[in-house]
């Protein structure tokens, strides 16, 4: 079956959902294909932290009513390190700023909802795509779905596909700039019953290694510890995942983290990963297919979020009044702010972790820095404007 739309999406995480409703707002078309069903990308936990001006965004765009009713915002976060808790007030330095615990699929749920309302297909549990003539103004992307084949002809393609996906490969190699850090360590998250055990997140940095407390609802909370990447969890019991935060969460202060049944577990790898460009003719790449970044910084989606800011521009410059200006500019406009997030997530991750094999000095330089950002204001000033978010392109 063939079939034409504006700007063809591939993948619908928050980057090509976000980006089909904010054309939608502009008039501009478009069709999503998804390898998954909706149930899948409804249901995989991953990100909890949403930046302000992610939050801004959701709530300008309408879909933000369930975030305000359902999720937390916080005003300030925690560093743990020698035995005591120092608190970053973001809200105080960062003239009212905060950001939003809600996790990333209760955002998918949204914007799902959104885009159908928008009368916009989104065609689930697509398999074998792969783009053509993104080179030429006619380009085309070809799928299966239920053992047929399908074809979308289009004006521009979205690359929103993640990190595994096709798009960024359909970029020719010689051109494409790629920068990559692999971190030896994973996180361990989990999901488990129990009260938070904070007011407001937790990252602690110990000799055993990182721990991260978050958290999702009253009764639900979301926890990570560093971890081997290559460890398995079903190595971890119960008793010896609580044992582990137990003895890096050791403190003077006489708190102790509340335990509970623990019902996800899932270790996930630590990368920083940057290609340029992120676009290559009719081509446009946006999110996790072009750039990833160790979660720390609580980045990921969030860059996500400011890519398809400017891709909507540039799109719909395009169409208004047959401007190339803002496509010819994605890339050098959108590696801007994500240079910025992929510097954030290291300097945050390498605050924190500690690796195997590291000299002495390494290890000092690292408290050195934690003792630093607790007792300068104009250093917790720097870590707390980065953390709740630099500033989106302007839609108007
Ligand atoms: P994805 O979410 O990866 O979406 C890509 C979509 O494309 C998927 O639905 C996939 O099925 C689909 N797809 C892939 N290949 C194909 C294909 N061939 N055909 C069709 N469809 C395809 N970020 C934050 O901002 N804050 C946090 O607190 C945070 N915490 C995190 C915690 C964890 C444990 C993890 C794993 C990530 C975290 N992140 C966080 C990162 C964040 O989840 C990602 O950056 C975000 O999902 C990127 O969105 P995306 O739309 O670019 O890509
Ligand atoms: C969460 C994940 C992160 O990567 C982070 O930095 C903060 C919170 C979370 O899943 O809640």
């Amino acid at each position: 079956m063939m079939e034409r739309t504006q700007v063809c999406i591939i993948g619908a995480g928050p980057a090509g959902l976000l980006l089909s409703h904010l054309l939608h707002r502009q008039g501009i078309a478009s069709i999503i294909v998804e390898a998954q069903t909706r149930e899948a990308i409804e249901g995989t936990i991953k990100a909890g932290v949403l930046e302000h001006p992610t939050v801004e965004l959701l709530k300008q765009v309408g879909v933000g009513a369930r975030m305000m009713r359902d999720g937390f915002e916080h005003h300030g976060i925690e560093l743990a390190f020698g035995g005591k808790r120092h608190r970053i007030d973001l809200h105080e330095l960062t003239g009212g700023k905060s950001i939003m615990v809600y996790p990333q699929h209760e955002v998918i749920k949204d914007l799902v909802a959104a885009v159908l309302a928008n009368g916009t297909t989104i065609e689930f549990g697509v398999s074998d795509v792969s783009l053509h003539d993104i080179e030429t103004t006619r380009p085309s992307i070809r799928y299966a779905k239920g053992g047929e084949p399908h074809e979308i002809q289009c004006d521009f393609i979205a690359g929103c596909d993640g990190f595994h996906g096709p798009s960024r490969q359909a970029i020719p190699a010689a051109i494409r700039q790629e920068h990559l850090k692999v971190y030896p360590c994973g996180w361990f998250g989990i999901l488990c019953e129990a009260p938070p055990s904070s007011d407001e997140l937790i990252y602690a940095q110990s000799d055993r290694g990182f721990v991260l407390v978050s958290t999702r609802t009253p009764k639900i909370q979301r926890m990570y510890f560093q971890c081997d990447p290559a460890d398995n969890v079903n190595n971890w019991s119960e008793d010896r995942i609580w044992a582990e935060f137990r003895a890096r969460l050791a403190n003077n202060e006489g708190w102790a983290l509340k335990e509970g049944r623990i019902f996800q577990k899932g270790i996930i790898a630590m990368r920083s990963f940057i290609c340029e460009t992120m676009q290559h003719g009719r081509l446009f790449l946006a999110g996790d297919s072009a750039h990833i970044v160790p979660p720390t910084g609580a980045k990921g989606l969030n860059l996500a979020a400011g890519d398809v800011v400017v891709l909507t521009r540039a799109i719909r410059d395009f169409y208004r009044n047959g401007s190339q200006a803002g496509l010819d500019g994605y890339s050098t406009t959108a590696l801007k702010r994500v240079w910025r997030g992929e510097h954030f997530s290291w300097f945050m991750t390498t605050m924190l972790h500690d690796f195997e094999g590291e000299d002495t000095i390494t290890r000092r330089f690292r408290r050195a820095q934690l003792d630093y950002v607790v007792s300068s204001r104009a250093a917790a000033t720097s870590l707390a404007e980065n953390y709740v978010g630099l500033p989106f392109e302007s839609l108007d």
